[in-house]
């Protein structure tokens, strides 16, 4: 197969060399519009270094990654699915709610394959929860708590445009709620506070949150937040029902210390962040995006769920700046 990266920054320069290093890969080209980046990382994988989009969709390939900045995504996610090619996009779809509903309509009526980076879907902790709700293992699911929380703040250029930290964080805990848990988001109340630099008030966004959800079989979902989380990358997913409790990213290092006398726990160095935290997962969104382009395997995570878990955000966001309960059905209409 031959694919296309667009974007060689943090995370695309990371999955172009997992796509190179795979053998039902014959060839990566990489396009940026820095170009003396493209190069630099075509000569690192062992690949090609394409002048532009045109000049990538020109030498046909089989698929295209998308991990150029949010604010091109869906430009992008148009281009590839005229072009008629497979596209995997990095989250999130678009910059706006309209945006991003516009993309989705294009692309379902496109019937171009399209599959969104939400990566946690590909993470063992996350896949095994899931099946144990699915396989009952937990007895009826009656409580679910979630937590994403990032070790120091972005940088502070990083904020105005980021969405915000329940469009920019606590999206991936909005998307894989529904993937483990196979239910809708009801309604919303999200708290937040600015306990750390101004840059996050002058944003009007928030560096600490809490949001309590409804799904709609009756669970009621906990999550915590924070951009200031010192202990280390702390991601974690816990999923408790009548029969018992099961829990993603509990292990040696996970940031957190017991304080239980002769108990050693963790054992060994917290996880720094998201890089580290999903390597596999990574690895694993890309190998299920080849089976989509290689043998027309359905997609895992759609730009439909991407606007589903954004729709939570939304919901979260308006909590957060009236102080009130949202129900998904108000931001959906
Ligand atoms: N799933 C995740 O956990 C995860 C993690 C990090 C980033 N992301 C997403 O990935 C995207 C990229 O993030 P990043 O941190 O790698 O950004 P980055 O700034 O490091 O890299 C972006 C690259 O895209 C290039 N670029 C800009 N416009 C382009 C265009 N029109 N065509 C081609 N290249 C273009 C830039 O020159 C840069 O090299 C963001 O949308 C972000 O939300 C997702």
């Amino acid at each position: 197969m031959r694919l296309g990266v667009i974007g060689t920054g943090r995370i695309g320069s990371q999955h172009a060399a997992v796509l190179a290093g795979r053998s039902e890969v014959d060839e990566v080209i990489v396009c940026d519009v820095d170009g003396t980046r493209a190069r630099a990382v075509a000569a690192q994988i062992g690949g090609s270094a394409a002048e532009g989009t045109g000049q990538l969709y020109a030498a046909r390939p089989d698929g295209v990654l998308i991990a150029a900045p949010t604010s091109q995504h869906a430009d992008l996610i148009r281009e590839a699915v005229r072009a008629h090619v497979p596209v995997f996009c990095e989250k999130p779809v678009a910059q706006s709610l309209a945006e991003t509903v516009a993309t989705v309509e294009e692309a379902e009526a496109s019937g171009v394959a399209v599959q969104i980076g939400f990566q946690r879907r590909f993470d063992a902790g996350c896949r095994r929860v899931r099946e144990a709700i699915a396989g009952g293992e937990v007895g009826e699911l009656r409580r679910m708590h979630l937590m994403t929380c990032d070790p120091a703040p972005p940088p502070a250029e990083y904020v105005p445009h980021s969405g915000g930290i329940f469009r920019d964080c606590h999206i991936h805990d909005f998307d894989i709620l529904r993937f483990v848990s196979g239910r809708e988001v009801e309604s919303v109340t999200a708290l937040g506070a600015n306990r750390g630099a101004d840059f996050f008030a002058a944003a009007g966004d928030v560096d600490e949150s809490v949001v309590l959800l409804t799904l709609d079989d009756g669970t009621l979902v906990t999550m915590q937040g924070s951009r200031y989380n010192g202990a280390g990358y702390d991601v974690r997913l816990e999923a408790a029902g009548t029969q018992g409790t099961v829990m993603a990213g509990l292990s040696g290092k996970t940031p957190v210390r017991s304080t239980e006398p002769g108990v050693v726990f963790p054992d060994d160095a917290p996880w720094a962040g998201f890089l580290e935290r999903f390597a596999d997962a990574y690895v694993a969104e890309l190998v299920a995006f080849l089976d989509v382009v290689g043998t027309g395997a359905p997609v895992v995570c759609t730009p439909r769920d991407a606007l589903e878990a954004l729709y939570t955000a939304e919901a979260a966001d308006l909590s957060r700046r009236e102080g009130r309960t949202v129900r998904i059905a108000e931001v959906r209409s």
